[in-house]
């Protein structure tokens, strides 16, 4: 137990070696921790638990160091298997502790547990006193779930903001001052990325009614990574910012590629790019990791995607990545195709297509080459990246 404001404990679980998270969706080199919160008070209250595989330890830990008979209620933020994988085991043994969720939490905890427990839905403004500290309840749905929810601990001007500004990030320091700076925003941002793009629109208006609140906030303790206590409101101006349709100056370039026909173009294209001062990063998807290429294009003002024609399709890499851009919907990019063919050469229609459905403006009409591209064709690709640049710069 460690604490971090009088009478509150952190109590979760450091998981240096998990790799990838959501099954194998989403990596996570730095590995992951699962924050759990004590509050002493009166009513002593626990604030959500930790993934399923940890559930042993846990609960054998809070009973050797609280007592697992002095929990009276359970604040459940987020029903996903992170936060109350343990559920099942820790209610066997305080079954008559009080579980305080939101309406379509209770529903989620009841499809994962399969258990009636004794359910308190809460909403947005809804408190529980504990004695010193009295908790305020604000409803976060589809930040990232329908259940999600924050807990505010009045009198600590603690948020407990579950997924919300957490970062896969396992470390032996418990708080973001104590941290090598690049690694945690590394971590946080790609946090953002991959999870929290698609809702933006809802992050901007939660930001907006949490400071319509008022209430004093001067440390926010999320359930993955480390704890924000110096300045801790900057990370909630940088969601603001990241939920703002935002890019920074570079392009992405990811291709893969059978013979480096594909490849070649790539690295013509990039050298278009960089003739007209537009920095770029260049990924052969195949050979890189899909969430921090998935970061890059995030960060980034647009994206230029190839793969050469198989099958009249892409490259299953190329098709993954446009999957899940897909799925995320990144605003204000702009985007380009381009690939090697053999005979029948449809790679660039099936990106231009995908980079369509993701939301993202061809800014460039595509660009194909049969074979290995000769060098006037690659002199085509180089122009291929000025055009986009100038198109980006419009
Ligand atoms: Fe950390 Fe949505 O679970």
């Amino acid at each position: 137990m460690i604490e971090i404001k009088e009478n509150i404990f952190w109590v979760g679980i450091k998981d240096w070696e998990i790799k990838t998270f959501h099954g194998e969706e989403l990596s996570t080199h730095r590995g992951s921790t699962y924050n759990s919160y004590l509050i002493k008070d009166e009513k002593n209250v626990l604030v959500d638990t930790v993934w399923t595989p940890f559930k042993e330890e846990y609960v054998a830990r809070l009973d050797a160091e609280f007592g697992l008979d002095n929990i009276d209620a359970v604040v459940v933020n987020h029903s996903e298997s992170d936060h109350s994988g343990s559920l099942t085991h820790l209610m066997s043994q305080i079954p008559d502790a009080d579980i305080y969720c939101t309406k379509n939490g209770h529903d989620m905890i009841y499809r994962h547990h399969h258990m009636d427990w004794k359910f308190n839905e809460v909403k947005t403004g809804d408190t529980l006193k504990t004695g010193k500290y009295e908790l305020v309840f604000v409803e976060a749905p589809m930040l990232h779930w329908p259940d999600s929810m924050f807990t505010y601990v009045k009198g600590a001007d603690l948020l407990l903001s579950n997924d919300a500004f957490g970062q896969h990030y396992a470390t032996s320091a418990m708080y973001d001052d104590e941290v090598d700076q690049c690694e945690l925003f590394q971590e946080a941002i790609k946090y953002y990325a991959n999870i929290l793009t698609p809702f933006s629109s809802l992050v901007k208006k939660k930001i907006e009614e949490f400071k319509a609140m008022n209430v004093p906030v001067d440390m926010i303790a999320p359930s993955h990574g480390v704890i924000w206590r110096k300045d801790a409101l900057d990370i909630v101006g940088k969601y603001y910012e990241w939920a703002d349709a935002y890019q920074e100056d570079f392009v992405v370039i990811a291709y893969d590629t059978m013979w480096n026909g594909t490849k070649s173009m790539a690295e013509a294209i990039a050298s278009g790019l960089k003739e007209s001062r537009v920095p770029y990063k260049l990924f052969n998807i195949a050979k890189s990791d899909m969430n921090d290429i998935i970061t890059q294009i995030f960060r980034s003002k647009g994206v230029i995607v190839g793969s050469p024609t198989i099958n009249r399709r892409v490259l299953s890499a190329v098709s993954a990545l446009i999957e899940t851009m897909k799925g995320l919907r990144f605003k204000n990019k702009a985007g380009a195709a381009f690939g090697g063919y053999g005979w029948s050469g449809e790679s660039v229609s099936v990106i231009e297509d995908g980079l369509k459905s993701a939301g993202i403006e061809v800014a460039v009409p595509g660009i194909k080459f049969r074979y290995n591209p000769t060098s006037d064709e690659l002199e085509e690709c180089k122009q291929f990246g000025k055009q986009f640049a100038k198109n980006l710069k419009k």
